[in-house]
């Protein structure tokens, strides 16, 4: 062998222990913190574990795998995706921390491997404190915010609703918007099926405590939408669906309901998600009727069993 050879094998086992040894080292990190979760495998973490999970429950079902993992190690654990270490926790003052009061610590989103490309990597979604052109998400998100202003709403509302000729008795944006059953089922709807609940976490900018716990910069702070709506200490009986909840909205705590996500970088688009909403549920039943698909039922409806009673065999 020559000296190159041994030279270049030395290098190469040299790297190889260092990557070793910073990854286990990483591994210890959450029990350093304190926090519970189950034991991470060197080259997945508990990437496994959830997979595991998911063969148990059915694949249907892996909304509720969260839950699962909340019973098990209570409501703030510690989960390694992949190398990452990921804090998810129920815990309201946990969240209101993270989200709101140490928002200057948490300012981005967790690094989505898709998203880390272009356009989505310069997008409002992803962007951190200054994207590749020397702005970040709060320079676009003063640019975006005001085209979503209520006054905006109602325009566009005027111009959908002249587009449609309603069968229905005229309605405008303010008699909309203020319907309280309507308002009530928007709420209840966003609560038992939140759409939104990849990224709706942040990553630590900056080392810092949240409930005692150290957060080291770089660790992801996840706080899971669906967990937080399906738990029966927030909402009562959480898998029926029952807009009388937000009929008195005054007994509603903000930090358990969270479609939108919560503080400064919530959804930019919440106002025109309602407006959108309301909107399709007031005009829809005059024009038309909405059909589920049956891929989709999993998620959103009925059984097998009851489409099949509802539309026949053809389903
Ligand atoms: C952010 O973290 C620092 C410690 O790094 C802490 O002193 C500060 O209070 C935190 N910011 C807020 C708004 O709590």
């Amino acid at each position: 062998m020559s000296f190159l050879t041994v030279a270049i094998l030395v290098l190469i086992l040299y790297f190889l222990i260092v990557a070793v040894w910073r990854r286990y080292k990483y591994f210890q990190l959450r029990d350093e913190l304190g926090l519970p979760g189950p034991q991470p495998d060197f080259f997945t973490g508990n990437i496994k574990d959830l997979f595991k999970m998911q063969k148990e429950v059915g694949i249907e079902n892996t909304p509720y795998i969260r839950l699962k993992v909340a019973e098990i190690y209570g409501k703030t654990f510690g989960f390694y995706a992949g190398s990452l270490l990921e804090i998810t926790s129920t815990d309201k003052e946990f969240t209101q921390e993270v989200l709101i009061k140490q928002f200057s610590n948490f300012t981005n989103r967790p690094p989505i491997t898709f998203q880390d490309v272009f356009p989505m990597k310069e997008s409002l979604l992803h962007i951190g404190k200054s994207g590749p052109h020397g702005y970040g998400w709060k320079e676009i998100r003063s640019i975006v915010s005001p085209v979503f202003t209520t006054g905006k709403m109602k325009l566009m509302f005027g111009t959908i609703h002249e587009r449609i000729e309603t069968l229905i008795k005229p309605t405008d944006y303010e008699t909309v918007m203020k319907m309280p059953y309507l308002d009530a089922v928007f709420h209840e709807v966003l609560r038992i099926k939140p759409p939104v609940v990849f990224f709706t976490g942040r990553e630590c900018t900056k080392e810092t405590y949240v409930k005692g716990y150290r957060i080291p910069k770089g660790v992801i702070a996840n706080i899971p939408v669906q967990a937080v709506h399906w738990d029966p200490e927030f909402w009562p009986d959480p898998y029926k669906f029952d807009p009388e909840r937000f009929i008195d909205k005054k007994s509603i705590d903000p930090l358990t309901w969270m479609p939108f996500g919560l503080g400064p970088r919530n959804c930019v688009g919440m106002r025109f998600a309602e407006t959108e909403f309301k909107t399709t549920l007031v005009e829809v039943p005059s024009k038309g009727y909405l059909l589920l698909l049956p891929c989709l039922r999993h998620w959103f409806g009925p059984s097998k069993k009851q489409l099949h009673k509802l539309f026949g065999p053809t389903l």
